[in-house]
């Protein structure tokens, strides 16, 4: 998804934007990292970078963090928490160096202001974040604090559901555009839905929550107001969207409709009870964006997929049709001719996202078949 972030954040304005293994880099102001936090779907944090170097052991890190103007970025009544990501490390113990980070910055401060900040592990106003590599550390100040994809709807909990910037990340891969019809069938908690009407109306997704950067000296409360301010005018009118959620468990539907609720998007979207393999397509043509469940019993899925290839010829001739799933085996048995597959993690989950551009006609899989069926 990096490269679809990449292309997020230049739309945002950001510049020298560089897709990585793992996240995407950008440069800019301050005010341009309260841009991305408040507009991103794609992003899960974004992090200052405030030092980089090369360390042997714990002491390197413990110096090159006590080197750091801690208190020209936060005062000292903020609380912190320090967290420790590693790619490869040759150290023993990440919590060690977890701890020596603390001490470097408590002690960093207390040398200048004799006093020190007190640590709140579960939710620090001041999150740091050290990153090791095998030979090279980088130390950032998240400016996000929650996730970003902690969008704060989600109020009713469903099985196995989507991360909300995953969800928004599949919807930009469709090439879904907001005035074309959208389905998910097998919606459960209606995450892709969500999304998709958030898209629609231009909400901008951080607009219910707060950031860590607030906790900031330096933070601009006139320029974030204004930042909010714009963001709200450039809301649609809350309207009725072409946009179809379906799911068979009443329990599911139930749920969908309260995160709407909570979003105040539940005369946006229209949602029913039923069984995929059977509900007509609610127009002529547009696109199915779904997670379909897997993982239950093999032989079940396999006849599920099965059924879903049916189902999708049978009743969505003229759509576009994208399944995100973590089963290698889910193309096969689908028996339709996927014409993308795009790499994809849900979490610690690999997947592929497939596309099927579903057209009358002969739709089952043959060998001499090519991208499009
Ligand atoms: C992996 S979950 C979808 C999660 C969802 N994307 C979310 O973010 O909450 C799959 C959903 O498919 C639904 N489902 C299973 N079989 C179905 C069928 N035959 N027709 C419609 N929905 C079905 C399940 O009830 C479940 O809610």
């Amino acid at each position: 998804m990096e490269a679809e972030l990449a292309r997020e954040l230049a739309e945002l304005g950001a510049t020298e934007v560089a897709p990585g293994a793992s996240g995407v880099e950008f440069s800019g102001d301050l005010a341009m990292a309260w841009k991305v936090n408040l507009w991103s779907r794609l992003a899960i944090r974004v992090l200052w970078q405030v030092d980089q170097g090369s360390y042997r052991d714990e002491d390197d890190l413990y110096r090159a963090a006590h080197r750091l103007p801690w208190s020209d970025w936060f005062a000292v009544d903020r609380t912190i928490a320090i967290r420790t990501v590693a790619h490869i490390s040759p150290l023993k113990s990440l919590n060690f160096a977890t701890l020596r980070i603390k001490d470097a910055v408590c002690d960093r401060f207390r040398e200048d202001l004799e006093l020190r900040p007190n640590v709140d592990a579960r939710s620090p106003q001041i999150p740091i974040l050290l990153y090791l590599d095998r030979d090279a550390y980088t130390l950032y100040l998240d400016l996000s604090g929650e996730p970003l994809n902690r969008r704060g709807y989600r109020v009713e909990p469903s099985p196995a559901p989507l991360n909300e910037n995953l969800a928004a990340g599949l919807l930009r891969l469709s090439g879904w555009a907001p005035e074309q019809p959208l389905l998910d069938p097998m919606m459960g908690g209606g995450t892709i839905l969500l999304e998709a009407a958030m898209i629609a109306l231009n909400m901008a997704p951080g607009l219910k929550r707060h950031f860590a950067f607030e906790n900031l000296i330096g933070f601009d409360k006139v320029e974030w107001t204004r930042l909010r301010k714009d963001a709200e005018a450039a809301q649609g009118e809350k309207r009725a969207l072409p946009i179809y959620g379906c799911d068979i468990d009443p329990n599911m539907v139930r749920a969908a409709g309260l995160n709407l609720k909570e979003a105040g998007l539940l005369d946006c979207v229209t949602l029913r009870e039923g069984n995929v393999m059977e509900i007509p397509a609610p127009a002529a043509a547009g696109f199915i964006v779904s997670n379909p469940p897997y993982g239950v019993r093999l032989d079940a899925d396999a006849t599920f997929y099965a059924d879903l290839g049916s189902a999708m010829k049978q009743h969505f001739s003229g759509w576009s049709a994208y399944f995100i799933s973590a089963d290698p085996e889910f193309p096969k048995h689908m028996r339709l001719a996927a014409s993308r597959r795009i790499p994809l993690h849900n979490g610690p989950l690999d997947c592929r996202l497939y596309e099927y551009k579903l057209v009358a006609g002969t739709m089952r899989k043959q060998a001499d078949q090519q991208t499009t069926v």
